[in-house]
């Protein structure tokens, strides 16, 4: 099959789909690959590379054109306008605000799978792109909240003086807090952690963070892991333990979500207001609306000595290992769809492609 990767459009996105070493294991299969020039340059994946994987350099035509049509953010209308009549287009879609690209698919026979609705079952983790990008995301913020923070992590005892570890906090406990406690573990701060489900709560302490906040309820849980949004409750119950618990800490991680929802408020300007100059929180929820009621998305903030920072796609800030993942992720993918013998299925009916399929086939004339 003639498979298409386009350079990406949107501003400061720097990830490819598919990376040089995933292109040669598809040549090797039997597959023409259309490579955009310039498509992974920015993730330190030159053309050079892909043509020594067998791959063919092409312009933004030549990589739309193909039977299969894979890309890291959602095309444009004019993108998807280059896609060939009854083609596959693998990508992340965001498919709840995207109705008119949809549509306009739908008309010309062209299958969408949306890469945000690989379903959350063991069969398809190695697809799951949400999962592979967020571990990059919970790494990267623990980063920038220690290159952005005035004091050390480790403790230190030299002879200039004992240095106490830096207080971590991380409000949210899915794929990218457990990545985040890690890694601000490995870095040698104190860790604390919360999350709203019992099974986040237990992995929390598995990595050596200690657990603060109200004991997760067990039905906090929904289908694939996600959470349900807390109750009038619930919600007071956590607002009151936040509160007493970030004043004294020294960063604060947010990554909590509610697919499909703005994010829900954890972090109020008082609670910010009540923490010490100079510590710092980076909001990984920052582009559905925030954990933090002062975040702005894109942007670091300064309110009375607290630096905010509105983490946005972070993954794209390490776009080498995050394509390599993502790449990795679509070539499984592939792999389900492809038969050995090439031939390419796009079943509703299957579990994996049936959810995330997100175009309606037209009706017949
Ligand atoms: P997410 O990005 O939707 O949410 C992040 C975290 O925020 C979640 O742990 C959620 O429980 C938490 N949260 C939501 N509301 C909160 C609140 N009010 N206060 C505190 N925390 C709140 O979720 P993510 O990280 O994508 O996945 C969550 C879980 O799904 C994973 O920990 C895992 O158990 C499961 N999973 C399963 C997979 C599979 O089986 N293929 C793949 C990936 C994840």
């Amino acid at each position: 099959m003639r498979i298409g990767v386009p350079k990406e459009s949107v501003a400061g996105e720097r990830r490819v789909a598919l990376s040089p070493d995933v292109a040669a294991r598809l040549v090797k299969a039997g597959h023409e690959l259309l490579v955009e020039r310039g498509a992974g340059q920015a993730a330190y994946m030159p053309d050079a590379t892909y043509e020594a994987a067998g791959a063919t350099l092409t312009d933004t035509t030549g990589a739309f054109g193909a039977e299969i049509v894979t890309k890291v953010q959602t095309p444009t209308l004019g993108e998807a306008s280059l896609l060939g009549d009854g083609g596959l287009l693998i990508s992340l879609l965001q498919p709840g605000e995207q109705a008119a690209l949809l549509e306009a698919l739908s008309s010309r026979g062209i299958r969408a799978l949306s890469l945000e609705r690989v379903p959350r079952i063991t069969r398809a983790q190695s697809m799951d792109i949400l999962s592979s990008q967020a571990t990059i995301a919970g790494y990267k913020a623990v980063l920038l909240a220690a290159a952005q923070s005035p004091r050390l992590f480790p403790m230190l005892t030299t002879a200039a003086g004992n240095i106490p570890p830096a207080k971590a906090f991380v409000l949210g406990a899915g794929v990218a807090g457990l990545q985040a406690i890690a890694t601000a573990r490995r870095l040698g701060a104190i860790v604390s952690g919360f999350d709203i489900r019992a099974a986040a709560a237990e992995q929390v302490l598995s990595l050596g963070a200690t657990f603060v906040g109200p004991k997760p309820s067990s039905d906090a849980e929904v289908k694939g892991g996600y959470a349900r949004e807390q109750t009038e409750d619930e919600r007071r119950a956590t607002t009151e333990a936040m509160a007493a618990h970030l004043k004294d800490q020294d960063v604060v991680i947010t990554t909590a979500q509610i697919p499909g929802r703005a994010a829900p408020r954890l972090v109020t300007r008082a609670m910010v207001e009540s923490m010490r100059p100079g510590a710092v929180i980076v909001d990984l929820a920052a582009d559905s609306g925030g954990n933090c009621e002062l975040t702005k998305p894109g942007d670091t903030i300064d309110h009375r000595g607290v630096a905010i920072i509105g983490a946005s796609n972070l993954p794209s800030s390490m776009p080498y290992h995050a394509s390599l993942m993502f790449s990795k992720n679509v070539f499984t993918l592939l792999s389900h769809l492809i038969s050995k013998e090439g031939v390419l299925a796009v079943d509703p009916k299957d579990e994996i492609t049936g959810a995330m399929l997100v175009t309606t086939a037209p009706v017949a004339a």
